[in-house]
């Protein structure tokens, strides 16, 4: 609340102090005293006022708003937030990947799309990309992955070889990287890309039938993408241009909306579809399940203090309220795990104490202790308990969103299905959704990235690779490239 009474300054334990300018000194030109805590109290918790970034997705900025839904979804999904009609308070975080807290928005990068719902039944996170695909399918390969698109170990440098070289060793990411080297690596601004869950989801409805679920937020702003030269002139003029963009717009009242679609799996053709539709290097075309439409999200308020609301925010793809639920994509299931993991390096065990992170709905989960612990316990400490404390509600919350499986404990990738090539989706990219001037800028983009710093071995790799996503378009990566290496004496 704002007041026009003269505002002092206090300690931070609220005590009035009698300078803002001067320490506490044996006269003016003497030492400072050890006892003039204001002074310690400014400097300790300067000393204090960084956390750890993200590991990967440090850079970004996030907004608050609401999600309408606006087209009846209750035959797949009980969830209350998409029940018809209904309006949910929410908070939407967006990111590059690969870069640390101040570097530019517009390097060319996937973009975090994060949104915590705080619905009556819990927090609802969607931690997703700007892009409906990932580059590996095994979660054992997230890690070599970002180390590969950071820095090295020695000069602290990124290093497109390093890139290329897991690129090219690892063929799933063809897809994925075919998108990243298009058009869409580059968005013009947070609010004319797309966020796709990029994973299949479950839905379960009133009845317990069981639904295979992906997430398409679509920009109601229209899609606006960089050129390489218009981002890379960015980069130097505004490194925080997208993030500025974002709440320059709420503040001036242009609130961005995304329309939801879903496309929908009956539970049984995850058996039988040509794709394993858990394979998230994989889209389910649009002609085989068509998107339907849900809701809108409207961000409509700009944080008030970075650090607390943005910085602090905790999203983890585990927040899944009744009515929804995980698959056997075993990228999403380490996720599960990983993310509250990281939350509590980070930020602390009690994560979901922070204010932005807590639900909207009481919380009875028997959790007590840790450091920076807010929220009260209360007796009783136990379950089961005779004391009238909270018990579980199977009847009413089943655990429903499940699947059955069996088998050997194997290290083996996918049983492989007719359709789970490595560079056929690639290749409808390529030749079924971009044009010709698109398939110019992929070139030219693919080959600038390359001509930067990629030697043999892996240069062979990389023109192999994209013959393998399109012969032409490996034949005009390898002439690109090698005219660019003859013009620099290479
Ligand atoms: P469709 O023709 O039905 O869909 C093509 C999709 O491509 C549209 O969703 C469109 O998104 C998107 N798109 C348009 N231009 C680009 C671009 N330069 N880079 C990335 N995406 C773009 O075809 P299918 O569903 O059969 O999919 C064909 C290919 O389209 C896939 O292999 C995949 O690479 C890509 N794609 C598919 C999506 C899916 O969920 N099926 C989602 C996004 C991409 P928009 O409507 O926003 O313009
Ligand atoms: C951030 C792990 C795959 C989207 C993070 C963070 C970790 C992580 C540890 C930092 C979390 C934090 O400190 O707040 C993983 C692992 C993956 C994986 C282990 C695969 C096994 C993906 C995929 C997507 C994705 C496939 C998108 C579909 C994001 C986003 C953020 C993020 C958007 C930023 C969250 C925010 O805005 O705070 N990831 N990730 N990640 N990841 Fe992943």
């Amino acid at each position: 609340m704002t007041s026009d009474k003269p505002k002092h300054t206090t300690t931070d334990a609220g005590i009035p102090v009698s300078s803002d300018e001067h320490s506490l000194s044996v006269g003016p030109d003497g030492p400072i005293v050890l006892h003039d805590h204001y002074l310690m109290e400014q400097m300790a918790a300067f000393n204090r006022e960084m956390i750890p970034d993200r590991q990967p997705h440090a850079k970004g900025s996030g907004a608050f708003g609401h999600f309408q839904v606006t087209h009846d979804v209750s035959q797949y999904t009980k969830a209350d937030f998409l029940q018809p009609g209904k309006k949910t308070e929410m908070l939407a975080r967006f990111s590059t990947v690969a870069g640390e807290s101040g570097s530019p928005d517009t390097w060319r990068d996937p973009r975090g799309f994060s949104l915590k719902f705080y619905t009556e039944e819990g927090n609802f996170d969607m931690v997703g990309n700007n892009t409906p695909v990932f580059f590996v399918r095994d979660p054992l390969k997230f890690q070599h992955f970002i180390h590969s698109q950071k820095r090295r170990a020695d000069n602290g440098l990124r290093d497109h070889d390093m890139q290329w070289d897991f690129w090219t060793l690892s063929p799933q990411s063809a897809h994925q990287v075919t998108w990243l080297m298009g058009d869409r690596g580059i968005p013009a601004t947070w609010r004319h890309m797309n966020g796709y869950s990029s994973h299949t989801y479950m839905w379960v409805n009133a009845e317990g039938e069981r639904f295979w679920v992906k997430y398409h937020f679509k920009t109601d702003q229209g899609i606006k993408c960089m050129t390489q030269e218009q981002a890379d002139k960015m980069a130097g003029a505004d490194a925080d241009y997208h993030r500025r963009d974002l709440f320059d717009a709420i503040k001036r009242g242009d609130h961005p909306t995304w329309t939801l679609q879903v496309q929908i799996m009956p539970f049984e053709d995850a058996k039988t579809y040509h794709i394993n539709p858990f394979d998230l290097t994989k889209v389910w075309p649009h002609a085989d399940y068509p998107l339907k439409e849900v809701g809108k999200m409207t961000l409509d308020r700009n944080p008030v203090d970075f650090h607390s609301q943005i910085e602090q925010a905790a999203f983890q793809p585990s927040n899944a309220v009744p009515g929804t639920g995980f698959s056997p994509d075993k990228m999403l299931l380490a996720r599960v795990i990983s993310y509250a993991d990281a939350h509590r390096a980070r930020l602390g065990v009690n994560y979901q104490d922070i204010p932005v992170n807590s639900p909207k709905t009481p919380v009875n989960s028997y959790s007590q202790g840790g450091q920076m612990r807010i929220s009260h316990s209360t007796d009783p400490v136990y379950a089961p308990n005779s004391k009238g404390g909270a018990h579980a509600n199977p009847e009413r919350y089943p655990e429903d969103a499940v699947w059955e499986t069996d088998g050997e404990l194997v290290r083996a990738a996918y049983t492989l299905r007719s359709g789970d090539g490595d560079f056929n989706q690639a290749n409808d990219l390529v030749n079924k959704v971009m044009d010709d001037a698109a398939r110019d800028r992929l070139v030219n983009n693919i080959v600038g990235h390359v001509s930067d710093g990629v030697e043999e071995p892996v240069l062979s790799r990389v023109f192999e690779y994209w013959k393998n996503v399109d012969q032409t378009i490996g034949e005009r990566v390898e002439q690109g490239v090698m005219a660019n290496r003859r013009e620099n004496g290479q």
